[in-house]
């Protein structure tokens, strides 16, 4: 069999067709239902302690950490209050060694030391007065900069500053640090270096997508979901508080509406409706936590180009007209970065030259047009299932917030009207931006607005097709409803996000009659 025939035949392992998508969507409704009557559930459904969705007027400075799958970064936001705003920020890989630390602590002094050297460079008046004080009165203390962290893990939050790792999930693997307070771990390292920073909120990446979305966005529909399709995924979307049953009895809350993190990268970690062929299982069983975060392994960034390095390893295994030497970096773990998807999916010369370049560079494999093509059907069916599945996510939230059967508009106008320029980030140059624009109806019916972060949604071609082909194939959704879903990047979501929860958090202490 040649290397093509072979790549399609697998390619069709890959399919996940309409009664799949049907099938998982009712299962994900099941599950998500399941996670708001109960702790423990497979779909961890936390409640965020964040109850209003923000209409673009806030204003202030606030800091931000957002600590991701690869990268660190802090920043400094400001909120002009037109449902604009302008961030400094600094940006470094984090090292393996902190990833994999003994201890949760050396991770936050780690981020502390960083923090540190960022206000040096862009607060410096505000770190040499505070340090060079030896006034330790509580007006003092309240100079603090308010700071917001954007934790992109599985947390338990107990309030909108109060949270304990439940599991680690990336690559990540500091065992200490489950069931520890992360804030107050965080806050010790800061006061060691005494820094003028406060840690008044925590929250997910998700939970920050959403709320920069719906900052952002200058129209009247407030933002239903935010979703990471990166190196993890997840989303994080408006539910009705008395939807949420587990904190009902908690006698805490009653009425009006939460942001609740799903932690769906771990719907349907038992494998009831998702696809399985044996390059997952591969996959999951070389993984840092095998055994869960079965969806995300089917989509995140991290995981797809180690599910085509192990197609290319069968392919080469089934014929011996393919050279791959020894020391060829596809033998190795995660060598396949997910942008090596992206640009096989994106290359549509005749020869496949880009393609067969990065073969060459990459992983010193001499290949022939042929080959590339082979692996090219394999990338296109990876990536292509990855964006079906996306849309079983996007389709049970939409189908479960009911809004699609609602078409009147009752939210009140937000200010700040005209849609700006977005401009790209330089790391230390404050920018202005503003995210995702609004036709607020299509065809005289209410848009639901989704705002999306991450490489895959962003990078690869074609990934938002996919979740709309799943969208159109959903009984509920079909055609006309897919076309009232509106996607909007939220890229600086983490940054913005976590200032925007900060500030609620200093509102909430202030009508408590309390400062922080
Ligand atoms: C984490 C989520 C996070 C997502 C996207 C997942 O691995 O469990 O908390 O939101 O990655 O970063």
């Amino acid at each position: 069999m040649s290397p093509v025939e072979w790549a399609s035949r697998v390619a069709k392992e890959f399919e996940y067709n309409q009664q799949d998508v049907r099938q998982a969507t009712r299962h994900f409704i099941k599950q998500m239902e399941e996670g708001l009557e109960r702790d423990g559930a497979t779909m961890n459904q936390i409640p965020s302690y964040v109850t209003a969705v923000p209409d673009g007027t806030e204003t202030g400075l606030y800091l931000a950490v957002d600590l991701g799958g690869t990268n660190l970064r802090i920043c400094s936001v400001n909120l002009h209050g037109d449902s604009t705003f302008s961030i400094t920020q600094s940006k470094v890989a984090i090292p393996v060694s902190i990833i994999t630390a003994r201890y949760f602590s050396e991770l936050f002094a780690y981020i502390a030391e960083q923090i540190n050297i960022f206000l040096q460079h862009h607060h410096e008046n505000l770190l040499q007065k505070y340090q060079d004080s030896k006034d330790s009165s509580p007006g003092h203390i309240q100079k603090r900069l308010l700071l917001g962290l954007t934790f992109s893990f599985t947390f338990e939050q107990q309030a909108l500053n109060r949270g304990t790792l439940l599991r680690w999930t990336k690559g990540f693997n500091i065992p200490d640090a489950v069931g520890q307070d992360i804030s107050a771990v965080f806050q010790t390292e800061i006061d060691k270096l005494n820094l003028p920073v406060l840690v008044v909120a925590l929250v997910n990446d998700t939970v920050g997508a959403l709320l920069a979305r719906s900052y952002t966005s200058p129209g009247r529909t407030k933002t239903l979901l935010g979703a990471i399709f990166g190196t993890g995924t997840n989303g994080a979307y408006v539910e009705k508080m008395h939807n949420i049953t587990k904190l009902i009895r908690s006698g805490k809350f009653a009425e009006g509406e939460m942001v609740i993190n799903t932690e769906w990268g771990a719907f349907d970690d038992e494998l009831l409706v998702l696809p399985t062929t044996p390059y997952d299982l591969a996959v999951d069983t070389e993984s840092v936590h095998p055994g869960i975060q079965m969806y995300e392994k089917r989509i995140s960034g991290m995981y797809l180009g180690e599910i085509l390095r192990h197609t290319i390893l069968a392919l080469v295994s089934t014929t011996t007209s393919i050279d791959v030497p020894l020391d060829s970096k596809l033998n190795q773990q995660f060598a396949i970065d997910s942008s090596f998807l992206s640009m096989a999916a994106a290359d549509d010369s005749t020869d496949l030259s880009m393609l067969r370049k990065q073969l060459n560079v990459s992983f010193n494999i001499n290949a022939s047009r042929e080959l590339a093509e082979a692996v090219k059907i394999l990338a296109v069916a990876i990536g292509d299932r990855a964006a079906r599945l996306a849309g079983v996510a996007i389709a049970a939230i939409v189908l479960k917030s009911g809004r699609l059967s609602v078409s009147g508009c009752d939210e009140p106008s937000k200010p700040g009207g005209t849609p700006q320029p977005r401009n790209e980030n330089h790391a230390g140059k404050p920018i202005s931006t503003s995210l995702g624009r609004s036709h607020e109806k299509i065809d005289g019916q209410d848009i639901i607005d989704i705002g999306v972060d991450g490489s895959l949604f962003e990078f690869y071609p074609g990934f938002e097709d996919g979740i709309r082909s799943t969208l159109k194939d959903i009984d509920g959704i079909g055609y006309e409803g897919a076309k009232r879903i509106r996607f909007g990047l939220a890229r600086d979501g983490s940054g913005v996000g976590a200032a925007l929860v900060a500030r609620m958090a200093e509102q909430e202490s202030k009508l408590a009659g309390s400062t922080l």
